[in-house]
């Protein structure tokens, strides 16, 4: 994986900025507020300290709960968690999670008028505290935000969506009537009106939740690959065909393309191959190319999903839409994209044009 800068044994001061802004700007944490940090043994502990405390200090009754080390991300919705963490989250109003990821229990909770907020990617891993830093402290989220919307605006409207790119993407999307999302990290409008229960943070990645059946064409995939247990870079491009929203053919790096259909064969669950179940564009200038959830949100990729979209529609998708059931969710990423939303031009070999 690529250039970690830094891994986090001690709190840096700088951290506390970053846990008042998620808590205080992105989750909107009140006073009195009943506050459940869920995390594993990924996570550094002084990370859950520095999250304990503010919100604590912000009034709020903090508790923290310790699960057994949680799944990887591509196999989180099979999983099954037990009643106990279940139990617990059930009384929280916000609850941080650094754990669970994707999961049935979480979006009956968010339904039911529990907020969450997903610090990283909710797996906690050791460099979560530069990550966090790097993408929430050293850019504007806010501006993020701005342009995320006015992007976000484009794709609403939008027909059809073509991805290209210099290593062999040429990909079409019927985009008509679906509702673009902006996910920037914050719950609340300017105003302090509630517009989402469910943030990860940090954000900046406009894009949809793509209906079962959808899109055609070739996935050129020159960035990250997340899938059975791993994050990888392929040193070639791995080349998906794709019709009607499905992969029929895997190709390219030898090493990738094999290791992941022998997985895929491996699950015997034909809805695996589904996707893109979600594509995004990312917009941060400082997300890297880590295993953190930044990784999605580096600015000009674009990062399709795989797999499992019935436990993420609920929180993104506005209307009702034929959606793919799967024990897992897999995710790939094309650098240096180009999109077009009916022609017109949102990123060019991944250069991102000006919208705000
Ligand atoms: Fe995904």
């Amino acid at each position: 994986m690529t250039d970690y800068a830094d891994v986090s044994f001690e709190l840096k001061p700088e951290f506390l900025k970053v846990t008042q802004y998620i808590l205080r700007e992105q989750a909107g944490l009140k006073s009195g507020e009943r506050v459940l940090l869920i995390y594993d043994s990924h996570t550094p502990q002084h990370v859950i300290d520095a999250f304990l405390g503010t919100a604590a200090q912000a009034g709020a009754e903090v508790y923290a709960l310790k699960t057994p080390m949680a799944p990887h991300p591509a196999v989180q919705p099979g999983f099954v968690w037990s009643q106990l963490v279940i139990s617990a989250a059930e009384e929280a109003d916000l609850i941080i999670d650094m754990a669970i990821g994707y999961a049935e229990f979480l979006v009956k909770l968010a339904k039911k008028g529990a907020r969450i907020i997903v610090p990283g990617d909710a797996t906690g891993a050791p460099h979560i505290e530069d990550s966090l830093i790097r993408c929430l402290m050293l850019e504007d989220p806010r501006a993020v935000r701005r342009e995320a919307k006015a992007i976000g605006k484009i794709m609403d409207a939008g027909k059809v969506m073509r991805v290209t790119s210099a290593a062999g993407t040429d990909f079409t999307l019927n985009i008509d009537g679906l509702d673009a999302d902006v996910g920037d990290g914050f719950m609340y409008d300017e105003n302090g009106e509630l517009l989402t229960s469910y943030q990860i943070t940090p954000g900046g990645m406009p894009g949809f939740i793509v209906p079962a059946g959808s899109g055609d064409g070739v996935l050129a995939l020159d960035g990250i690959m997340l899938y059975e247990n791993v994050h990888h870079i392929p040193r070639d491009p791995v080349f998906f065909t794709m019709e009607k929203g499905r992969i029929r053919e895997i190709t390219g790096d030898r090493y990738v393309a094999t290791r992941l259909r022998q997985w895929l064969k491996s699950l015997n669950d034909e809805n695996a191959y589904n996707g893109p179940v979600h594509i995004n564009l990312g917009l941060s200038r400082m997300a890297r190319l880590t295993e953190h959830l930044e990784w999605e949100r580096v600015r000009g990729a674009v990062v399709c999903g795989f797999g499992d979209n019935s436990i993420l529609a609920p929180y993104y998708a506005r209307k009702k839409m034929a959606l793919s059931r799967s024990i897992v969710h897999w995710d790939v990423q094309m650098q240096i994209a180009t999109i077009d939303i009916d022609g017109q031009r949102i990123c060019e070999d991944g250069v991102v044009g000006e919208f705000v």
